[in-house]
């Protein structure tokens, strides 16, 4: 079937099964475009834990779908490709962190959105890239096992210097390839272009970045701001989203575009055989969904 029939096909079955589309910032724009939102992975939660809709058909990788169910465990959440995994959220076990918990026993364990359930359902607070530094600050106590992702951990440690930080040595092998060089030949190329880099870079990207975002964040950055370029330092379908917000500005990669593998999976026909069958769904027992809303409303409430 043509992309163009597969698209009324999904109209029709979404009104017919009651399903809402929400995708992800990173997906290829002929799914960002057929959804019904698209945002940041906490953002998707949240309108996951809101919709009316009975289901939920999440264009994102596993562990934001998996959000998405704990915070709506009464809705069948699918994800239109089982095989989008995050190789970060994978980079932590729950065994490394019943490790954390025998070795510091005193200390917070608090984990970024990018983890699978079974870790998640096993920390004190979780934390997205958007509101890291302020949690961290605000939690109780002077310790803290921060999992998994390294280059936020330095992040929240550069702007938290008050508390001890113990950083997992896990990282997002797409925002690892940002380089210093990458930022010093867009200032070369783009002398007036405001350069925005995502947390989960490196500390030499960040510190010669103009603004340090989360994808939501820098959504806000873009449509506040009267500066006509921009220079993205995050995975590269996000320019997709950026142009929708300020069609009058010009947007530029931080280097060779940045392409996570796993966001791209899913295409339009994964999602029309999404629908169709109702696949994949998200199953996760009740006491992993009951563990790991705790650290997530904690973040919420904070
Ligand atoms: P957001 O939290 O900004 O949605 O990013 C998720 C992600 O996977 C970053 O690489
Ligand atoms: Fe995971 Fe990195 Fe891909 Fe985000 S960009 S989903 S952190 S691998």
């Amino acid at each position: 079937m043509e992309e163009i029939r597969m698209i009324e096909e999904i109209g029709k079955m979404k009104k017919e099964k009651d399903a809402v589309i929400i995708a992800h910032n990173y997906m290829i724009p002929q799914v960002q475009d057929l959804a019904d939102f698209t945002g940041d992975s906490l953002e998707l939660s949240r309108k996951a834990a809101a919709a009316k809709e009975k289901i939920i058909l999440f264009c994102g990788v596993l562990f934001m779908a998996e959000t998405a169910k704990i915070l709506s465990p009464t809705k069948k959440v699918l994800i239109p490709r089982k095989d989008a995994g995050c190789p970060l959220a994978d980079c932590i076990s729950v065994k490394q962190v019943e490790e954390y918990r025998k070795k510091y026993p005193d200390a917070l364990i608090i984990g970024y959105v990018n983890t699978n359930a079974d870790v998640k359902s096993m920390l004190d607070i979780c934390v997205t890239s958007a509101n890291a530094v302020d949690i961290v600050k605000k939690a109780p106590g002077n310790r803290i096992v921060f999992l998994p992702d390294a280059n936020l951990g330095a992040w929240v440690k550069k702007h938290v210097p008050e508390k001890e930080i113990i950083i997992h040595k896990g990282g997002c092998n797409v925002h690892q390839r940002f380089t210093k060089k990458d930022v010093l030949d867009a200032r070369q190329a783009h002398p007036d272009a405001k350069i925005l880099a995502h947390p989960e870079a490196s500390m030499e990207v960040l510190e010669l970045a103009d603004f340090v975002a989360s994808t939501s964040a820098m959504i806000k950055y873009v449509k506040e701001s009267r500066d006509k370029k921009f220079v993205i330092g995050t995975e590269e379908g996000h320019i997709h989203r950026l142009k929708k917000e300020r069609p009058d500005a010009e947007f530029f990669s931080l280097g060779s575009a940045k392409i996570c593998p796993n966001m791209k999976k899913t295409r339009v026909k994964d999602v029309y055989e999404a629908l169709l069958h109702e696949q994949y769904e998200v199953k996760l027992s009740d006491e992993v969904m009951k563990k790991a809303l705790v650290p997530i409303e904690k973040m919420i409430s904070m």
